[in-house]
């Protein structure tokens, strides 16, 4: 009963969750760039006040500085700590989220002002953050709302940590969970978190596994300037050339890892995982709509899903420092710094792959004879993740699904990271479920990222039904 009431007060009030959004949207929190820091802490305070509204008691926690690679000290975002209910007799579930979101310029190929929320013909709400994770996260706040309008109790006690730099890895988050496990997570019976997707468009699934990541940077430094490529071209060693020699040397163009010993940590797979890639929703037809086009490297969907979910890869991100406007400039960069990172799978040691990675990047540089110096470093590593979907929290998640959706949920991984994941596994020795709102077409990173009105409207009511299954199971 109570929950019909919640689902029909979730569909009757959904213009009003969809102006939430809005005003979340308009806050270009994007954590990667110092100029918008102000605007990550705008978010944090735009969260706290509605969390406060309904009556949360909200706490931040002040993460120090971060040192911009060394190019300046800003300060961090704080954590969102919000608690709703301490009743001893219930369950307590923490919900995580981030309030950060990637970089996005109209120039990127936006159709529409990035921060500008705009609900477009197929009703797709579209904006930066819309799915990744702002539509999450308002969700959760939006399934206390609806409770405290209808005069519900809820069924559970919920705890919220919410961050501002998940998208620059989550500087100082682990070390705050570790240090509050005792503490403000205490009572936390199992973990929530929404922010990741669909695998395809039209079935919902609960998520278990995730890649780690870890991202490096390789810097060559030459001349003491940038030097005229007419005048010295020819003369002296060119930081680009090397930087590109070493790149070409870290992935094949079909994909391989180049980096020797990077397969050998690789978990070998047995027939019971081979099983579990049979008959989910996926098609390859999802995925060139995906990507836009057919530029896969794999023709079957197990081998494609097996390289996203449970193989690790390494892509190459950018250059900072190369000429990158549109024209010709002759002009030869003094210090280039290349961008890769490469996400990692069950068995692999971040720290292991990051010995690897520099033995044979200062290897192949030192091959080159060349006199500028190089430096490689890890930037930040997350680790992967992998949990039971046979646990109680995952059995409550799917019936909440079969509640609103009508179907059972296929089981996922993915090939994102979320790094405190398995700091909330291991530090709070409790399960941790991935409830994923959005679908795999949402563009997340992308231009034009986008939530379906009805993915926020029915995911809203997902989490909110979740919370009265999981009050029921032994947890
Ligand atoms: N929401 C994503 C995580 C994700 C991505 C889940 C793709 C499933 C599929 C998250 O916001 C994210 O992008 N994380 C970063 C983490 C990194 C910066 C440490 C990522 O995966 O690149
Ligand atoms: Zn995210």
């Amino acid at each position: 009963m109570a929950v019909a009431e919640f689902m029909d007060y979730v569909e009757k009030h959904q213009n009003d969750f969809v102006e939430r959004l809005r005003k979340a949207v308009a806050i270009p929190s994007v954590s990667g760039d110092p100029n918008h820091r102000p605007d990550v802490f705008r978010m944090g305070e735009f969260l706290v006040n509605e969390l406060k509204a309904l009556g949360a008691s909200v706490e931040t926690r002040d993460l120090g500085k971060q040192d911009f690679h060394g190019t300046q000290t800003l300060d961090l975002p704080p954590i969102v700590l919000a608690t709703i209910g301490n009743d001893p007799t219930k369950k307590t579930i923490l919900v995580y989220g981030h309030y950060d979101v990637q970089p996005a310029l109209k120039e990127d190929g936006w159709a529409t002002d990035p921060f500008v929320l705009v609900e477009d013909d197929k009703q797709r709400l579209i904006g930066r953050g819309s799915s990744d994770d702002k539509g999450p996260v308002l969700g959760w706040i939006n399934v206390v709302e609806a409770h405290k309008n209808l005069g519900l109790e809820l069924p559970v006690n919920i705890k919220f940590c919410l961050e501002g730099m998940e998208e620059s890895g989550s500087e100082g988050l682990d070390e705050l969970i570790y240090q509050e496990a005792d503490k403000y997570f205490k009572d936390v019976d199992a973990v929530t978190i929404s922010d990741n997707y669909w695998l395809g468009t039209t079935k919902p699934c609960l998520t278990y596994g995730l890649r780690g990541v870890s991202y490096f940077h390789l810097t060559i430094k030459g001349p003491a300037a940038d030097l005229h490529s007419g005048v010295f071209g020819g003369t002296i060693h060119e930081p680009m050339s090397d930087l590109f020699a070493v790149m070409s040397k870290l992935v094949s163009p079909n994909g391989k890892i180049l980096v020797p010993g990077v397969y050998d940590q690789v978990r070998a797979m047995t027939a019971e995982e081979e099983a579990t890639y049979e008959s989910l929703d996926f098609s390859l037809d999802d995925l060139h709509g995906a990507v836009g086009n057919k530029t896969n490297i794999h023709s079957d969907v197990k081998s494609v899903l097996q390289h996203r979910w449970r193989y690790p890869s390494l892509s190459l991100h950018g250059i900072e420092g190369a000429f990158y406007n549109p024209g010709d400039k002759t002009v030869i960069p003094s210090k280039v710094i290349g961008k890769f990172s490469i996400r990692s799978v069950p068995d692999m040691d971040p720290k292991k792959l990051t010995e690897l990675v520099e033995k044979y990047v200062t290897d192949e540089f030192n091959k080159l004879g060349s006199k500028n110096t190089m430096i490689i470093k890890c930037s930040h590593d997350g680790n992967h993740w992998l949990a039971s979907p046979n646990h109680p929290n995952y059995v409550a998640a799917a019936k909440a699904v079969e509640t609103v959706y009508k179907v059972k949920p296929d089981l996922t991984r993915e090939g994102g990271s979320i790094p405190v994941t398995l700091s909330f596994q291991d530090a709070l020795k409790k399960n941790v479920l991935l409830l994923p709102m959005g679908r795999g077409d949402d563009g997340a990173h992308s231009i034009n990222e986008k939530l379906d009105r009805s993915n926020y409207i029915q995911g809203t009511k997902l989490l909110g039904v979740y919370l009265h299954e999981v009050a029921k199971v032994e947890l």
